[in-house]
């Protein structure tokens, strides 16, 4: 009998179906919400599960899931899995990194965009029938090309949009990380180190993409929107929980900052409701990834993890280390 694994959302067809060819194959294609304890039922005789970032992975689940020996995770970011604990337990965790990488700065660059330049705004304006005549001052928003862009988190995802910057628009990049970067990395994103408040002081627009841990819980609170120029757009790409979205609020409203472009939210799906009544601010529904060729990458990518790590032991992107097994001498 194949080995039983479970596929916790709804998925490409032709992904489940390569997973039938190697596991029997428990999906919930009907992609109804399952609590923790439904997760934890239909986990029952599984190996491995095809997870998403909606999917909390605790010490809690591993302890009623005794059988469980990976969790692939559809998303770069893993910040659903305790992975300290999942390492404990002798469980894989993978996520899908890579693939996604352009498709995300393309997004990330295109929210900076309709952020400085007000295209929600001005859109929703339009279809209101509120378009009686022009105006010199209508919709005024920021430059992009030429201003000084600063990133937050510099791994790939932030390095290709420092790219599209620096060759593209004519940007000064700035970035702040946990580590600098080497030199070479730096001359090819065409970007330079600064320290986190003169990052923010200094940025036009920043640019969040850093990955969630306790550590970079609210990286951008009160105390970070009041270093900003008045004047700055900041886009989060990241995570929710990143930026303290009622700080936020707050600054938007006082027009603190002049605006900013969220696609993702602390609590999601639900969004603090002053976010919702602000008007300098676009919102999108956690879609950076989201284009057909990359989501399908990402499911497929996860899909291959199981596969290559239930059948010959080897994780393809591996975020915890297990301790290996020692072949006697
Ligand atoms: C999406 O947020 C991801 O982490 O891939
Ligand atoms: C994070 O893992 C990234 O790819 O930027």
């Amino acid at each position: 009998t194949l080995p039983r694994i479970l596929v916790t959302r709804a998925i490409y067809p032709d992904v489940l179906d390569h997973l039938g060819r190697h596991f029997e194959v428990d999906s919930n294609q009907a992609d109804e919400a399952w609590d923790a304890a439904t997760l934890i039922a239909k986990l029952q005789g599984k190996v491995g599960a095809l997870t998403t970032g909606g999917d909390r992975v605790d010490a809690a689940l591993l302890a009623a899931c005794p059988g469980l020996k990976i969790c692939a995770n559809m998303a770069v970011g893993f910040n659903n899995f305790d992975v300290p604990a999942m390492t404990a337990a002798g469980v894989q965790g993978t996520n899908a990194p890579d693939v996604l990488t352009e498709t995300t700065a393309d997004f990330g660059f295109a929210l900076l965009m309709a952020t400085a330049r007000r295209l929600t705004e001005s859109e929703h304006y339009l279809r209101a029938g509120q378009w009686k005549r022009w105006r010199y001052d209508m919709f005024c928003g920021s430059d992009i090309h030429g201003s000084t862009l600063g990133i937050i988190g510099m791994g790939r995802i932030g390095q290709a949009i420092a790219r599209r910057g620096a060759l593209g628009f004519g940007m000064q990049v700035i970035y702040h990380n946990r580590s600098r970067l080497d030199s070479a990395t730096e001359a090819a994103c065409g970007a330079r180190y600064v320290d986190k408040d003169t990052l923010l002081q200094t940025a036009d627009h920043v640019v969040l993409v850093v990955p969630y841990s306790a550590a970079s819980h609210h990286t951008i609170g009160a105390a970070e929107l009041a270093r900003m120029k008045p004047t700055a757009t900041l886009v989060n790409i990241a995570r929710g929980g990143i930026v303290d979205d009622a700080a936020l609020a707050v600054a938007l409203r006082e027009r603190r900052i002049a605006a900013a472009g969220l696609d993702v939210f602390e609590g999601e799906p639900s969004v603090h409701p002053d976010l919702l009544t602000v008007p300098n601010v676009v919102l999108t529904p956690h879609i950076a990834s989201a284009t057909e060729r990359t989501r399908r990458a990402m499911a497929k990518l996860a899909a291959d993890n199981l596969v290559s790590f239930l059948l010959q032991g080897k994780p393809l992107t591996p975020v915890n280390a297990l301790p290996s097994v020692v072949a006697a001498p």
